[in-house]
């Protein structure tokens, strides 16, 4: 498929100028793998469960046969009912531990305090079950959560599935060996190593204020979890066409999927912006002003509340990775959830 040389061109292309920039970077400290983290080798569940709350997991299939994975944080010192639920869904290439995968601090233990004295928790989904709510962590189909298919096996029928995916917007991308090789060779610091050969950084920019270097590794072992192949080229095409429109699969099957040539846009002005919150910053390479700005203007009225995050260097990574996420961004979800908290 031409689409997918292309990208992967794209990629090659991006890694050596990350690989180039990360190289005016000078980290003091220096960067070890010899210990090794608990976390890198824990799932959701684990995750979840070492901080000593309780995971539930559940199993959704969609109406093509996808069975994707999604878990529950349950707070064990707070009764079940009336918690309002949040559902959690992770960014391209991403799963559901971005919500839970930053440094522990504030577990359950400290529940009590949490409402006492409002600290936040580092992990979205962590401090919004220790403020009381029923925290729900979904995956898109694709990743570490969401191979699984109610007609194939994929581990038994490997190349089917494969195949099976590739035709109907599936086929799992390898994308870390390719770049692995090339970062190996044009990166030789282990630090920027790590960061030049994750797809995720690649892709969003990194800022090295926020990024917590010690625990690295544990962020690595968990990103990229994966996607669909078409998810990723459909993000391109909207890069191309600068259209925020549904799949392009060319003029013929367009007609046959959409009944037009062209895909429909999506209608962004039938979104109801009263009890939505966006939260943007100035240094988001996927989410840049220029865009935001482009949904604002598209949609019809103003946002429940259009946040600016008050840090310059605030990077697309730092809202799941930020060592200071919670006092920069989780404090004011909390802040809008309250206003929903008792009346729906
Ligand atoms: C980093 O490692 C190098 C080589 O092992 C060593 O010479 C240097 O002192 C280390 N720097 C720090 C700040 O630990
Ligand atoms: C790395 O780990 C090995 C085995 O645990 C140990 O023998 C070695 O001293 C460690 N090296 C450093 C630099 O910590
Ligand atoms: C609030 O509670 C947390 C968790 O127990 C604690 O670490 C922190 O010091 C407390 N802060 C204040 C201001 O009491
Ligand atoms: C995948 O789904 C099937 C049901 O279609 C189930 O029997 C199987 O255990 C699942 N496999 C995994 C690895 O979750
Ligand atoms: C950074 O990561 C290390 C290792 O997980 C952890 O011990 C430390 O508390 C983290 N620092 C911050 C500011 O989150
Ligand atoms: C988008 O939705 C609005 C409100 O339902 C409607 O008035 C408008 O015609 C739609 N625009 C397009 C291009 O479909």
């Amino acid at each position: 498929m031409f689409s997918h040389s292309i990208f992967v061109n794209i990629l090659l292309l991006v890694t050596l100028i990350e690989c180039f920039l990360c190289q005016n970077f000078d980290f003091s400290e220096n960067f070890s793998h010899n210990v090794t983290d608990p976390d890198e080798h824990r799932d959701v569940v684990q995750l979840i469960e070492s901080r000593g709350f309780v995971a539930e997991t559940h199993y959704v299939t969609t109406d093509d046969g996808y069975i994707l994975t999604i878990h529950r944080i349950v707070n064990p010192y707070l009764k079940r009912t009336k918690r309002k639920p949040v559902m959690l869904q992770h960014g391209l290439l991403s799963s559901g531990v971005d919500w839970i995968i930053n440094a522990p601090a504030l577990g359950i233990e400290q529940s009590k305090a949490v409402f006492q004295n409002k600290t936040v928790s580092n992990n979205l989904g962590f401090a919004l079950s220790l403020f009381g709510y029923d925290v729900w962590l979904t995956n898109s189909r694709g990743n570490t959560y969401g191979v699984n298919h109610t007609k194939f096996n994929p581990k038994k029928e490997d190349k089917l599935i494969r195949d099976f995916f590739y035709e109907e917007g599936g086929a799992f991308l390898p994308p870390n060996s390719v770049v692995n090789k090339l970062a190996e060779m044009v990166c030789k610091d282990f630090l920027f190593r790590d960061i030049c050969s994750n797809l995720l950084f690649l892709i969003a920019g990194y800022d090295h204020l926020q990024l917590n270097e010690t625990r690295l590794p544990v962020y690595i072992a968990h990103a990229p979890a994966g996607t669909s192949a078409w998810n990723l080229v459909h993000f391109m095409q909207g890069i191309v066409s600068k259209k925020f429109q549904k799949f392009d699969y060319g003029g013929i099957k367009n007609r046959l999927k959409y009944g037009t040539k062209t895909p429909p846009s999506y209608n962004l002005t039938k979104i109801d912006t009263r009890y939505i919150a966006i939260f943007h910053s100035q240094n988001d390479w996927l989410a840049d002003p220029d865009d935001v700005q482009f949904l604002r203007d598209q949609v019809k009225g103003h946002f429940l509340l259009d946040y600016k995050v008050q840090f310059p260097k605030w990077n697309h990574i730092d809202y799941i990775w930020g060592k200071e996420a919670a006092k920069y961004v989780y404090i004011m979800i909390l802040r809008v959830l309250e206003k929903f908290k008792f009346n729906p």
